[in-house]
């Protein structure tokens, strides 16, 4: 349906799109409004508006991103000044893509050397055109044959632009690449803005750091090759006194990539924060041949003004509907038992079918062989390569247990770690040349394996055909694709001067297998892992259902690794063990409930050995999975209040998922401690319909907690809160909210 238009529009050469979806609220529109007289371009979607224009000198500056202007509203670009001497004008001006010239001093968006030495770039805009609901602008050096062309698309739901670039080398000359971004952005100057970005190490991810943005250049990176535990290609800026975790303005971005990245943020000499987000420059180069074009990762750039609450929670439904496989229609997470805290390396048919057994009974729906079936794979020191089944382990193959998983009930699933190889295996002793070097160098091991060079097109076949072969004569519903290690030596002997391509190409391939297993396999559903989250970001995201948080599944670490998880990723793809005690990471004795609780937050798993536990561990398990099943549309597709972030420094700690009609709710309260200081202090839920009136229930049975009533009014339960005077240390307590008529099957959808 396209609205009538208002009288302003009539001197707009181009009304782009006023994207009607079924499903969607009416009031929801996302187009590209394009003003030719005035060359400004706007993007509006759900609440938000971005709008870029052409300056007089053919520069191309960002004008405003922030929450929705009227219909109309003056945008204008205006060009820079010369500020002084030392600040000509093209530096001065806030360019939506800069090209590394005119003396730049912030980060660029493109910077290359020509093929005569010149380094002198300098974009301006030539032309744009609409391709579908995208606006793709191109801009082009003031004399060289070369054009970026920098697309945009708004999301109508959530606001959430998604922006990329492609440089193209029109002439006849190699052009060598140095620097190449997806996107710049910049914000207005103001007194303070505060960066929060996420950083860890193994078995300790997702912890949430926020420095006051300056002058001093700040630079989120990976030089990894993969993501890497450390920072993640996310950031959110915040205006330190306006914003809170549910008020306030917040901008966010994040790259679709997962191999070395670099996210870099400043304020200016007039503090503008500039940013810059793309592949990482260090060690990178790419010669362009002429005629040939490179694109750019995607840069997903959102804006709330409910603050960082507000900011997670749009950019989760963003990746629910537009980047996880199967938007909409993605099938909820199943309850899935894994062998790997349970078996480590000693896995057999008979003993994995033992587990299955047990895992079934509980109600478990997957059922997941970790590390040590294929190969000479007894221990870390071998195997990895060799990807046929072990005869010692498996001597009738994976077909007797893939059938009893089934007979079950369960789906089944395999673990791989696709891109590594041990020195002890078949592979590396057949093709040694085919892992990363540099010839002559040493080449360090991780957890004894070497990285194969994905890059190389021999290497990448290789992988998708073994695997591919795998799946056809397997019946394998899901695999956990793993990645234990780092690059070190990131030598590509064949590829002489090009080589420094390997970052890009490494990972382009990885994509490609992973597309492709997906084509070949329909319904096939991936994990994401690098030794727990080492390898998660939009764009794996895009290409896998769900990720391996952390090794670390001690429930109380869970809370916080959730709690940094969840401010740039959705639940709907967080996964989380109830594993043995004490917790390997720590050595934590906890209760099951209290594990249960905390595993209930994202996707729940089992990583238990089943045969040490009783029967009341079981009677318990199969209780809390019934009420998983309950609850769990609610808290993968729903949307998130962090109540009482773990950051706050109170011992309880609170999360509330709303489903997205707002018919049920549900709170999890995590208490590390009881303390003689306990202040007992209301906790106020979010998100609920005011009027609406909603019966509460205690998550897995049991009493309502004293004082709190049976049923209230969302306003109620929003404004007045509930006081959980928990007793005892890590205990916790989950309840449920649910609006008259609301279904409490649980059924997967598939
Ligand atoms: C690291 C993963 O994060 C673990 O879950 C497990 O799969 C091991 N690798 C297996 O080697």
């Amino acid at each position: 349906m396209t609205p009538a238009l208002p009288s302003f529009r009539r001197r707009l050469s181009v009304v782009a799109l006023a994207i009607a979806s079924t499903t969607a609220p009416q009031t929801l529109l996302a187009k590209v409004t394009v003003d030719e007289a005035n060359k400004v371009f706007r993007l509006d979607g759900a609440d938000v508006t971005y709008a870029i224009g052409v300056d007089e000198k053919g520069y191309l500056q960002p004008l405003y991103w922030g929450s929705s202007l009227g219909k109309g509203e003056p945008l204008l670009a205006r060009a820079s000044k010369e500020l002084s001497g030392f600040d000509p004008a093209g530096m001065q001006t806030a360019q939506e893509f800069a090209g590394q010239g005119e003396g730049l001093v912030t980060d660029p968006g493109l910077k290359v050397t020509f093929s005569d030495g010149s380094r002198d770039l300098v974009l301006k805009y030539r032309s744009y055109r609409m391709d579908g609901q995208s606006l793709v602008v191109e801009l082009a050096d003031i004399e060289r044959p070369l054009t970026v062309n920098l697309r945009y698309a708004i999301d109508e739901q959530t606001g959430v632009i998604t922006r990329s670039a492609t440089v193209t080398n029109r002439g006849r000359a190699p052009i060598k690449i140095e620097s190449f971004a997806a996107a710049n952005l910049t914000l207005p100057g103001a007194t303070t803005y505060q960066l929060h970005f996420l950083s860890g190490r193994h078995a300790a991810e997702w912890s949430p750091h926020a420095v006051v943005l300056s002058p001093a250049l700040t630079v989120l990176e990976s030089r990894r090759g993969s993501v890497g535990h450390g920072n993640q290609p996310w950031l959110a800026i915040s205006r330190p006194g306006q914003t809170t975790e549910e008020s306030g303005p917040v901008w966010f971005g994040a790259l679709a990539w997962s191999g070395s990245f670099r996210l870099s943020a400043q304020t200016d000499n007039i503090g503008r924060v500039r940013i810059a987000g793309g592949y990482n420059s260090h060690d990178f180069a790419w010669t362009l041949r002429p005629g040939e074009s490179l694109d750019s990762p995607r840069f997903y750039a959102g804006y709330s003004s409910s603050g960082l609450g507000g900011a997670s929670r749009a950019f989760h439904r963003f990746q629910m509907d537009q980047v996880i496989p199967g938007g909409r229609q993605a099938k909820l997470r199943p309850v899935l038992y894994n062998s790997w805290e349970a078996t480590a390396f000693d896995v057999t048919a008979e003993g994995q079918m033992k587990l299955a057994e047990r895992a079934a009974k509980l109600g478990v729906e997957r059922f997941v062989v970790d590390d040590g079936w294929f190969g000479q794979r007894n221990d870390d020191k071998a195997g990895l390569g060799d990807w046929t089944v072990n005869p010692a382990k498996f001597p009738q193959g994976l077909k007797p247990l893939i059938d009893r998983v089934h007979a079950l009930g369960m789906s089944f699933g395999l673990w791989f770690e696709p891109e590594m190889v041990n020195r002890d295996s078949a592979l590396y002793r057949a093709h040694p040349d085919w892992v990363l070097n540099f010839p002559g160098r040493p080449r360090t091991e991780g957890r004894n394996q070497l990285v194969l060079n994905l890059a190389r097109t021999d290497v990448r076949d290789h992988l998708l055909s073994v695997l591919d072969k795998l799946l056809r004569e397997n019946d394998i519903q899901f695999i956990k694709w793993d990645y234990n290690r780092n690059w070190t030596e990131p030598g590509w002997p064949e590829a002489g001067p090009d080589q420094q391509r390997v970052y890009v190409d490494y990972i382009s391939n990885l994509y490609h297998i992973l597309a492709e297993l997906r084509k070949r396999h329909p319904g096939l559903e991936i994990e994401t892992c690098s030794g727990g989250g080492g390898r998660i970001d939009t764009g794996i995201m895009g290409l896998t259902d769900q990720a391996w948080t952390s090794d670390n599944t001690d429930p109380y670490d869970r809370l916080a690794i959730q709690d940094g998880f969840t401010m740039a990723y959705a639940p709907a793809v967080m996964m989380a063990w109830v594993t043995d005690v004490p917790n390997w990471a720590n050595g934590r004795t906890t209760s099951l409930d209290f594990r249960f609780l905390s595993a209930m937050q994202g996707g729940l798993g089992i990583g238990a050995d089943l045969n040490k536990w009783t029967s009341a561990d079981d009677e318990t398990a199969r209780n809390w999975i019934e009420a998983y099943k309950g609850i769990r549309e609610t808290v993968q597709r729903g949307q998130l209040y962090r109540l009482v972030r773990p950051t706050d420094g109170a011992s309880q700690t609170a999360t509330f998922y709303v489903s997205p009609d707002r018919s049920q709710g549900v709170l999890f309260a995590m208490q590390r401690s009881s303390e003689w200081r306990d202040q007992w202090e209301a906790t106020k839920l979010a998100g609920l319909d005011p009027a609406r009136r909603y019966r509460a229930r205690r998550l897995g049975g049991g009493q309502l907690p004293d004082g709190v009533p049976s049923a209230a009014s969302g306003a109620y339960w929003m404004s007045h809160g509930v006081t959980l005077r928990l007793r005892g240390d890590y205990v916790g307590l989950g309840m449920v909210l649910e609006a008259a008529g609301a279904d409490q099957s649980g059924n997967l959808r598939h």
